[in-house]
């Protein structure tokens, strides 16, 4: 009995932090992407979109945080936007 709950929660466990895993997990654009762009949605992650899709994107994305008065600085950003083209897919 103890055996399956322990095999339980580890699969949860597991299963979190593989929808959480980003790459370059502890970099300010990954720390921005956890915490800004999980307001509406889901937590995108890089590889869902090529570096010109993001541009596109952010730029999109930027008018509905203005829309809802989310606070996204230029060099927040910057930062999301570097982040997430240099990890895009290709
Ligand atoms: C203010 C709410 C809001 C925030 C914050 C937000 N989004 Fe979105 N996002 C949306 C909406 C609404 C859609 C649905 C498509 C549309 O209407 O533009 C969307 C769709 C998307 C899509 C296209 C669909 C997909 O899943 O591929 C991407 C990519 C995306 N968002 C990325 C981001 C990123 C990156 C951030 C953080 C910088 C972010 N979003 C923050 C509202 C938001």
């Amino acid at each position: 009995m103890l055996k399956t709950i322990i095999a339980a929660v580890l699969l949860v466990l597991g299963a979190c932090a593989g929808i959480n895993h980003l790459p370059e997990g502890d970099s300010p654009g990954a720390q921005l992407v956890r915490e800004k762009c999980t307001v509406c949605h889901g937590q995108p992650h890089p590889t869902r979109h090529t570096a010109p899709e993001w541009g596109h994107y952010i730029a999109l994305m930027e008018t509905h945080m203005k829309t809802k008065g989310i606070a996204f600085s230029s060099e927040e950003k910057e930062i999301v936007l570097d982040y997430l083209q240099r990890n895009a897919s290709k």
